[in-house]
């Protein structure tokens, strides 16, 4: 995409508009139909390699952790590999046992960011296998990298990470769906995710289209001081995000839990001025996500929910479509983009440049 703003008012709004084409492009000529599975050579890991490795960890700061963390959700239920993730300034800073056995994955949008490169560089000093998930070609982490893949996401102006991020968690899906085809993912398992991701763009032009009722209820939260944002499990790095998000461009202060540790303490600050954005996908665990909207029902809080069909405990629900369960943590994202967006710009702020943040944090 070209810098231009296209007739949209700001750069995030383009952006958060070019997801469709940009989740196209992502997917575009990597799925091999014949054995249900995907080609990620730039990963430069042959078959007997990506069997041989014993866990996966993911490398990243900020929105770009947070898609690690939905990356990680989807290498081990699909490749069946433990995999975790962990910010990449906490990581270097603690001494870290480096496993030979351990895939390291470093994420970035710019492929600049100090504290992910010098990870990566003591990763490499210390002999472990690092490969990048990145947006910018040619970057910094891209180079320093033994090999990865890139997101595809097109050039992003607005500081805070909207289609990379939808992007990068796509390309998670492609690199677990490779490594679990090579491994224990049966023929019919990479089937239905391949079909699940080509029906991505179409189901994140669906929700952009609800963009008015987004708005709408956006103007009606925005009086807000605090947010609460919950979701279990995939759900979790969901509502980490979109906090963040909501954080970065309207200030307002929004907190992020899953859903199974409200009463392990923040059950305490819910009351009627402290709004719940609650992940309510319809899988093995709506009933316990339910029970959860229950509890704060019953302390007078108020909830909108994102999930698959209207929920009777919240004061608003906005539904999205379903896709395979794995994958919908990549839809259940977007339409709290533009909640943000819409908050943000209903208190006047200064959308694509948030006080106090840069694009790339290249400092430490
Ligand atoms: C995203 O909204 C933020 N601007 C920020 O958290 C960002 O994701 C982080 O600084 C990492 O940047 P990178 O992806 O370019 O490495």
């Amino acid at each position: 995409e070209s810098y231009d703003m296209g007739g949209h008012d700001t750069y995030m709004h383009k952006e958060i508009c070019e997801q469709p084409d940009a989740v196209d492009r992502v997917l575009r000529g990597r799925i091999d139909d014949r054995f249900n599975t995907v080609h990620l050579g730039g990963l430069n890991l042959d078959a007997r390699e990506a069997r041989g490795i014993r866990r996966v960890k993911i490398l990243g700061c900020g929105t770009s952790y947070h898609a690690g963390l939905i990356g990680a959700g989807l290498i081990e239920s699909l490749a069946r590999i433990p995999a975790d993730a962990e910010p990449a300034s906490e990581f270097r800073y603690r001494n870290p046992v480096v496993d030979p056995d351990t895939l390291y994955i470093a994420v970035s949008q710019s492929g600049e960011t100090y504290d992910v490169l010098a990870a990566v560089q003591e990763l490499k000093r210390k002999g472990g296998r690092v490969l990048g998930v990145v947006n910018v070609v040619g970057s910094a982490i891209a180079r320093e990298a033994d090999g990865g893949t890139y997101v595809h996401a097109g050039p992003e102006v607005c500081v805070v990470s909207t289609k990379c991020f939808t992007n990068t968690v796509v390309a998670f899906a492609l690199i677990a769906l490779h490594l679990g085809r090579i491994r224990d993912l049966s023929v019919s398992e990479g089937r239905r995710i391949i079909d699940g991701l080509r029906r991505l763009p179409a189901q994140i032009s669906e929700i952009l289209e609800s963009e008015g009722e987004i708005k709408k209820l956006a103007e009606e939260y925005a009086d807000a001081k605090s947010m609460m944002f919950i979701g279990r499990v995939r759900g979790y790095p969901v509502a980490l995000e979109a906090s963040l998000k909501l954080k970065e461009i309207s200030y307002i202060h929004a907190e992020a839990y899953p859903a199974s540790e409200l009463k392990h303490g923040p059950l305490a600050l819910i009351e009627p001025a402290l709004p719940t954005v609650a992940i309510v996908p319809d899988d093995e665990l709506l009933e316990k996500n339910r029970a959860a909207l229950e509890e704060i029902k019953a302390r007078s809080g108020r909830i909108l929910a994102v999930a698959h069909r209207e929920q009777e405990k919240a004061d608003h629900t906005i539904v999205v479509p379903k896709n395979e369960d794995e994958l919908d943590p990549i839809l259940m994202g977007i339409p709290l983009q533009l909640l943000a967006y819409h908050t943000a710009l209903s208190l006047g702020r200064d959308i694509d440049k948030p006080r106090n943040l840069a694009k790339s944090v290249t400092v430490e």
